[in-house]
């Protein structure tokens, strides 16, 4: 593991419209290490897309960096694939296609056909989607286009993956499963990872760290939590293991005690 292999460095953002401008983010600082999977939570509209955008280089911050091996980011990159909520995949292509178009683009150079008609279908098999391959997006399950989603994304070889709440749309029991994909992936490809969620359970399942963000505008991160729970973590055994609550409380007393949305909070 690398430590300070990804920096946010005194991340502030705004948006403009006409003279009024609007800070979102301010004072983001935080150091990910290769391999770790980290986690992104707090209340809608605090910013979280907007601090994953600014990773992923689709969002220019208005102070600060982003350096990923110590490269600042500025662009955005193959090196940092990103997995969104509501799938993106092409509705004229197949399963395989929307995977192939992203393994053409970035490997199109340094590896032969074959290659990348292997490495299309390996990165299929990982995420169980190998047998449908040839159907299209209309004809598969909103949880088996977000597993195509996540194949084109591991396709791409990313130094750090980007998930902006890819399992937000699906139901708990496919929701479940895709959680238990994703830990499996980790453990085996080792990758840096960035997810944004909403689910308290998932971000203290999945993560090493889990960074909390404070109520915005002008949100930062209020705390980071370290998740010291052995892996391979197992839902059903975690259910009744006291660290895994006391993680889990203090996620829930953080977002639902000390940063409650103001309308709540008068409420
Ligand atoms: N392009 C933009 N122009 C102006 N304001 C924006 C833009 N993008 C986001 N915002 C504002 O920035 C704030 C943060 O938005 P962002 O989408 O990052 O929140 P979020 O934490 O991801 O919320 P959610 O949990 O609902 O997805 C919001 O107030 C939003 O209205
Ligand atoms: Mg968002």
């Amino acid at each position: 593991m690398k430590n300070g292999y990804l920096k946010f460095e005194q991340i502030g953002m705004s948006f403009r419209r006409g003279r009024i401008a609007t800070e979102v983010l301010r004072d983001i600082d935080l150091t990910i290490a290769q391999g770790e999977f980290v986690s992104l939570i707090g209340h809608s509209g605090c910013g979280k897309s907007t601090l994953l955008n600014i990773l992923g280089g689709l969002l220019k911050s208005t102070r600060g960096e982003v350096f990923l091996e110590s490269k600042v980011v500025d662009e955005p990159g193959p090196d940092r694939a990103i997995v969104f909520q509501n799938h993106s995949l092409l509705p004229w292509l197949t399963v395989y296609g929307n995977v192939a178009i992203a393994v053409d683009k970035v490997f199109g150079a340094t590896k032969s056909k074959s290659e990348r008609h292997d490495w299309v279908m390996h990165n299929l098999e990982l995420v169980q989607m190998a047998q449908a391959r040839d159907k299209r997006p209309h004809e598969i399950s909103g949880g088996m286009k977000q597993r195509v989603g996540i194949a084109r994304a591991l396709a791409m070889q990313p130094k750090v993956l980007l998930m902006d709440e890819p399992f937000g749309a699906l139901d708990a029991l496919t929701r479940a499963h895709l959680q238990d994909s994703v830990m499996e992936i980790h453990a085996k490809l080792g990758n840096t990872v960035m997810m944004i969620t909403h689910d308290v359970d998932e971000a203290v399942l999945l993560s090493d760290r889990v960074v909390m963000m404070t109520n915005g505008p002008s949100a930062t991160i209020g705390e980071v939590l370290t998740i010291d729970l052995p892996r391979p973590r197992r839902r059903l055994e975690l259910a009744t293991d006291p660290e895994y609550a006391r993680c889990r409380a203090a996620v829930l007393e953080f977002l639902y005690a000390r940063h409650r949305v103001p309308a709540r909070a008068a409420a």
